[in-house]
């Protein structure tokens, strides 16, 4: 029997899955680390910590199931994407990296606009506007305020690039997490010279491009002492851990999609052509299928509000469920049921990050409209869950005018767990929502990129076919459809009338 791990390195920590090539989960094994927040809105993490994570999970999961290392025929990664880590000559990270939720480059990005031609030309190119979370506006900043360490660059990678680096030698990047970056020329597959000369970028720094099933490299004799894994082993270039999720959950043909509710909130679409929002409300990239494009949106505090929620106003059920040993969202669940659609005429905005998509306003903020002295904490819940909803109903809604509407919606995510939250999915998007039996999206994607560049499935799409299960769907309700509607009508007028308070609030915390 042949196996297949994937490496899935995420913001809060690392989980590598060992694959068998039917897709069954064989073991897993998880890592945590540190997010630094040195100050308000910066994100940073430690280079070292994700290596370390990745080698000994790595190690964990061939000891656990106890599979021959020589039997591993491939391995891939899913990283978090945008996240910027500058390399030396020797491939020794400089520093931490600036990682894709920090927000500190909103001047950086409105210069690299200027410089990269202006915001039309930018789009037409990269596909996206230059953006806070994305590579471009980190690397123009470091250049900026730390040019000692600028100098020492020889080369700009993303965070599984750099995991990958340390287990072959080699640098690269693969399409789909390139297209985060706002350097990729999207719609033609390779760095935009364009680009980079506008910006003074040397060429040099940018890693050779690969697609996401290409063999980047193979295991080192160093890297095989350390984790345990076979010198020589394949390594697939691998995916950004939204791309990585569609293989993971078949979103690998046109009119497919995935609705993640995870910290943040994710609309995925797969197109077989490039298609560009011309005024970059939600974005362009790659896929991981060789070739193929997709559109996405990113909300950023979709399951992020529930736990603000939960962490608020819903400590007795944190408690109850600790002493029952059952999940405290659950109990939330049952509380927010008990409030009618429309949480009795009131309307949460998700906006605790400032939002990306539509917005692209990083200074907006959440909040809570039509408040009265009879609402209570079930409404407080509801209002929560379909605020996060709307936002992810408006994002599909942009999704349609593009023309790449998915007939097949998949729920992934911890938000996904909730029976009550798919239905308001289904009867919010009129269609039907199901979720997929197995539930490691991103780890599985890689590791079905591994497969793939080793030879053990002869593509991506039949390889999903192969191994993906799909679990009934919840059906739409035209009637809870229709009450939602002029709640949803209302929540879309909100953010326009509330824009400017939002923007002098933000003068106020800068004063
Ligand atoms: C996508 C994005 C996040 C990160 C972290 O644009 O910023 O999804 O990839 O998960």
């Amino acid at each position: 029997m042949q196996y297949l791990i994937g490496v899935d390195l995420g913001t809060s920590g690392t989980k590598t899955v060992l694959f068998d090539i039917n897709g069954g989960e064989i073991a897993s094994a998880s890592r945590e680390y540190p997010l630094y927040q040195p100050k308000n809105g910066w994100a940073e993490q430690e280079p070292e910590d994700w290596w370390n994570a990745a080698v000994q999970t790595i190690g964990e999961v061939l000891q656990k199931s106890g599979v021959n290392a020589g039997d591993i025929a491939g391995l891939s990664l899913s990283g978090q994407m945008h996240g910027l880590v500058l390399t030396d000559d020797q491939g020794r990270a400089l520093g931490r990296s600036i990682i894709w939720c920090d927000n500190r480059t909103i001047e950086a990005c409105e210069e690299f606009t200027r410089l990269a031609g202006g915001r039309e030309r930018l789009i037409q190119i990269s596909a996206n506007p230059a953006l806070t979370g994305f590579t471009a506006g980190k690397l123009l900043w470091v250049r900026e305020h730390c040019p000692e360490l600028w100098a020492r660059a020889s080369h700009i990678q993303l965070p599984k690039d750099y995991v990958r680096l340390r287990l072959t030698g080699r640098y690269h990047m693969d399409m789909s997490d390139a297209s985060g970056t706002n350097l990729l020329d999207v719609p033609h597959r390779c760095w935009s010279q364009e680009i980079a000369e506008r910006i003074g970028l040397s060429m040099e720094m940018l890693p050779p491009l690969l697609e996401s099933a290409d063999i980047a490299g193979y295991v080192t004799e160093e890297a095989a002492r350390l984790t345990g894994l076979r010198a020589g082993t394949p390594v697939a270039a691998g995916a950004g851990d939204n791309m990585a999720a569609a293989i993971g959950t078949g979103v690998v043909r046109q009119g497919r999609a995935f609705t993640t509710i995870g910290t943040s909130g994710v609309v995925f679409a797969h197109s077989d052509t490039v298609q560009i929002d011309p005024s970059g409300r939600v974005h362009t990239f790659c896929a991981a299928v060789p070739g193929g494009y997709t559109v996405m949106s990113a909300s950023l505090a979709a399951g992020l509000s529930l736990k603000w929620a939960r962490d608020r106003f819903f400590q007795a059920e944190v408690q109850v469920a600790e002493e029952m040993g059952t999940d405290s969202y659950a109990l939330m669940n049952q509380e927010a049921a008990q409030s009618p659609i429309g949480a009795n005429r009131l309307i949460y905005l998700p906006y605790l990050m400032g939002e990306r998509s539509p917005l692209l306003d990083p200074e907006a903020r959440g909040a809570f409209i039509g408040l009265s002295a009879m609402h209570t904490r079930r409404d407080i819940a509801r209002a929560v869950m379909e605020g996060v909803m709307y936002s992810q109903w408006q994002n599909l809604n942009v999704l349609r005018a593009m023309r790449v509407a998915p007939n097949v919606m998949l729920a992934c995510g911890g938000g996904a767990k909730s029976p009550f939250w798919r239905q308001m999915m289904a009867d919010m998007f009129e269609m039907p929502v199901s979720t997929l039996q197995n539930t490691e999206g991103p780890a599985l994607g890689a590791a079905i990129l591994a497969g793939v560049a080793a030879g053990v499935y002869n593509d991506v799409p039949t390889a999903c076919e192969r191994l993906l299960k799909e679990n009934e769907p919840l059906l739409p309700d035209s009637g809870r459809h229709a009450a939602y509607d002029p709640f949803f009508h209302l929540y879309e007028a909100l953010y326009p009338a509330l824009k400017d308070a939002f923007h002098e609030l933000a003068q106020l915390e800068k004063a």
